[in-house]
């Protein structure tokens, strides 16, 4: 029995929050990494996703069984299915990657390799800047009008990589490459209202800077609902937002980092991207991004999204003393991360 259009947007609510599954235009989405330990839940959400109507999932191994499995969901895509691939379609390793991409709308980014507990973001720099630096060359030849939402680490210079990759190519428009930020607000958000006694959905905290260790830089001032919190306890919201990571990561023992919260994370943020190319109005979400709000060619924000990718991003607002002196604190180890991604590209 098939469902009245009325029952499919009403069930798809939740998830669109006011915008119709039917009005809805198509839109691929890619995943590269789409087998990994987000690329899996990642891609079991992006199916779940309205807006999505073919959903690609690369990665250099087992995406054939992860496109089989997903693409059972008989979610959205059942509109636009193919006989045979469901409107989730596997691909493996290079000679695939460019039927991976062709058509994309949104291309999400999570290849490569995860912190074990005593690295930082930064040891991951090694192996991850060249994954990134073939798939950004990929992106470039294949789904050149594509918008970028990095997740593989260090962000800090993932995504400075990805834009001198694209810059190389020809194809770089500062409008589509986004650092994905969102797994610092979404903690942001479920810490403060721990503290604060509010209803965590309704609570929104900005998120700025970069995505590592003090470069992470909640604004809890601008925190909503308000709340009369102690300095020692901003403090506290501050530092345990800043060692989300870390915390995930020691407790996984080894096993890897965040992949559960970040494929959470990542889902919303594709979300919002795909409402600003959908023409929905202000859609705005923090990420990391070409920037001259501060002296930094980098830096996180909240920012617009809309038809063309970033619209507009948006300025810091008032930060009280302690945000400034973080602000200050995290200029110069973003400041070298940026500059190590772009010389990688330079040198290599
Ligand atoms: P994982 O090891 O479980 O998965 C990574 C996947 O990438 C694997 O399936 C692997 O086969 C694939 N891969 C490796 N090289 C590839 C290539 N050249 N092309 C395509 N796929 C390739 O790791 P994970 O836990 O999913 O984490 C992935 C990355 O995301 C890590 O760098 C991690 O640090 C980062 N991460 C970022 C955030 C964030 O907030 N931005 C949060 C969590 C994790
Ligand atoms: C996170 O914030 O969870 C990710 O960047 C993964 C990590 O290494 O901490």
């Amino acid at each position: 029995l098939r469902r009245s259009a009325k029952e499919k947007a009403a069930s798809s609510r939740w998830w669109i929050r006011g915008f119709s599954a039917e009005a809805a235009p198509e839109r691929k989405v890619t995943i590269l990494g789409a087998a990994g330990g987000i690329g899996q839940p990642l891609s079991l959400l992006m199916k779940l996703n309205p807006l999505v109507s073919s959903l690609s999932l690369y990665d250099i191994a087992a995406t054939p069984g992860v496109a089989a499995d997903v693409g059972h969901i008989n979610t959205r895509s059942e509109n636009f299915l193919s006989a045979d691939d469901f409107g989730v379609k596997g691909y493996v390793g290079e000679e695939q990657i460019k039927e991976a991409l062709e058509g994309s709308d949104v291309v999400i980014i999570p290849a490569g390799v995860p912190r074990k507990p005593g690295m930082t973001r930064d040891d991951l720099f090694t192996i991850n800047a060249g994954i990134v630096k073939s798939l950004i060359e990929a992106v470039a030849k294949f789904s050149p009008k594509a918008l970028i939402n990095m997740i593989s680490n260090p962000v800090n210079s993932t995504v400075p990589i990805a834009a001198e990759v694209l810059k190389s190519n020809g194809v770089y428009d500062e409008k589509r490459l986004l650092g994905v930020t969102t797994l610092d607000v979404v903690r942001a958000k479920t810490f403060y209202a721990g503290k604060a006694n509010a209803n965590v959905a309704d609570v929104k905290v900005p998120v700025v800077g970069g995505h590592a260790g003090i470069t992470i830089l909640p604004l809890f001032s601008q925190a909503n609902p308000k709340a009369n919190l102690s300095h020692d306890v901003l403090h506290a919201l501050t530092k345990r937002t800043q060692d989300g990571g870390t915390e995930v990561v020691e407790a996984k023992a080894g096993k890897g980092s965040a992949t559960l919260s970040m494929a959470y994370a990542g889902a919303l943020f594709a979300d919002a991207c795909l409402k600003g190319l959908n023409g929905v109005p202000d859609v705005v979400e923090c990420a990391f991004v070409q920037s001259n709000i501060t002296e930094l060619p980098f830096f996180a924000s909240k920012v617009r999204l809309g038809k063309n990718g970033i619209e507009e991003v948006l300025g810091l607002g008032d930060l009280s003393d302690y945000e400034q002196q973080g602000l200050e604190s995290l200029k110069s180890e973003l400041k070298s991360s940026i500059d190590k991604g772009i010389s990688f590209v330079h040198k290599a």
